[in-house]
């Protein structure tokens, strides 16, 4: 695939659908040219709004279009595991939006289609590929703001949707868990490249039955812990701070507007900006596509093994909370 090219289908007509085409018409070396309804009407209306040649009133027919060559997934996660195991089983690559599955079991069952397709498979854990990710990564492994001993992140938002939304309907998998605190946990994971040993939590269940506010104290040495909070009825600051030895980042927020950090060390404070292309989902989509230019069938900087620890960090909450989906 080298030098062409990438197909790209979009399965599902939702909200961060719309997004990540908005996104994906911005990169020159993707071709968006095909989506994916359970609505035949859905799939017009998208594929108009986006110029997109060819629409299907069915998943099943998006995975077996082959002028199809990589899949963007953007159903609730209730749905991802049977829908990433339907493009990769037709041979497509896929980009999974996060939370990559409803748990760790769901998400061994993706990774080993994937893999017995030999075919690319990854989670759209988006801000993971931004600049300033990456650049936050570069400062740390250089050590700028010395040995790393404490994070703080949160992500809490006020959702004015109803009970019957994906954002609380336990049938769709609601929660705050695991639609945002993906985020923060997703994060910890990347500062200190591993899971806690431990971690305590507190949760707050509202009325739909699902976690509307989450505590975390993850313990990874003595020395070495985050502090994570997660919520869908309270707005936070939706920040990340990492403190080191020698000083401290701070990224400001919120998560989907990331655009600038600050480095302190000492009395030195540098702030530096990074300008989004597009919305930012532009990034895990030139991911893809490097990779699959590469003939690579997972990132190097997303790993399908990491992805799937975060996984067993957030089954290991819900473990602690005895909080279990209907379809689980
Ligand atoms: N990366 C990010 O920043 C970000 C932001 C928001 C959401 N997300 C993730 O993306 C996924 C979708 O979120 P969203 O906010 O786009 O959701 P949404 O607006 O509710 O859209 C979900 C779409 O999934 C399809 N779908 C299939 N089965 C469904 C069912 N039983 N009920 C409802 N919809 C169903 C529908 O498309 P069709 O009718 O066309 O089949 C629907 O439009 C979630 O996993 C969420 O965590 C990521």
């Amino acid at each position: 695939m080298m030098n062409q090219k990438i197909r790209w289908g979009i399965l599902a007509t939702g909200g961060i659908a719309h997004v990540f085409a908005a996104d994906l018409k911005l990169l020159e070396n993707a071709e968006l040219v095909a989506v994916g309804s359970r609505s035949p009407e859905n799939a017009e209306k998208f594929a108009n709004d986006f110029d997109i040649p060819l629409r299907f009133g069915s998943y099943e027919e998006l995975a077996a279009c082959s002028e199809v060559d990589a899949v963007y997934i953007a159903t609730p996660h209730p749905f991802h595991k049977e829908n990433a195991i339907l493009c990769l089983n037709a041979g497509k690559a896929v980009l999974c939006e996060k939370p990559f599955a409803m748990n760790a079991i769901e998400a061994r069952e993706m990774i080993a289609a994937a893999r017995a397709n030999n075919v690319f498979l990854m989670e759209a854990m988006w801000v993971r590929f931004t600049p300033l990710f990456q650049k936050v990564k570069s400062w740390l492994k250089d050590e700028l703001i010395g040995d790393v001993r404490y994070l703080q992140s949160d992500f809490g938002f006020r959702s004015d949707k109803g009970f019957e939304s994906r954002v609380f309907n336990p049938n769709l998998g609601g929660g705050a868990l695991l639609d945002v605190g993906v985020y923060p946990i997703s994060f910890a994971s990347y500062v200190f490249d591993r899971q806690p040993a431990t971690i305590k939590t507190s949760g707050y269940f509202g009325k739909s039955g699902v976690d509307e506010q989450g505590s975390f104290i993850f313990e990874y040495d003595s020395n070495k812990t985050a502090s994570i909070f997660s919520a869908n009825t309270l707005e936070t600051k939706r920040e990340s701070i990492i403190f080191g030895t020698n000083g401290f980042i701070h990224i400001y927020g919120p998560w989907n507007q990331l655009r600038h950090a600050c480095i302190t060390i000492g009395d030195k404070e540098i702030i530096e900006e990074f300008p989004l292309l597009g919305r930012g989902y532009t990034y895990q989509a030139i991911e893809v596509m490097d990779c699959l230019a590469k003939g690579k069938t997972e990132s190097d900087i997303l790993t399908l093994d990491e992805t799937l620890t975060i996984m067993e960090t957030m089954d290991s909450i819900r473990a602690q909370w005895n909080f279990k989906y209907p379809m689980e």
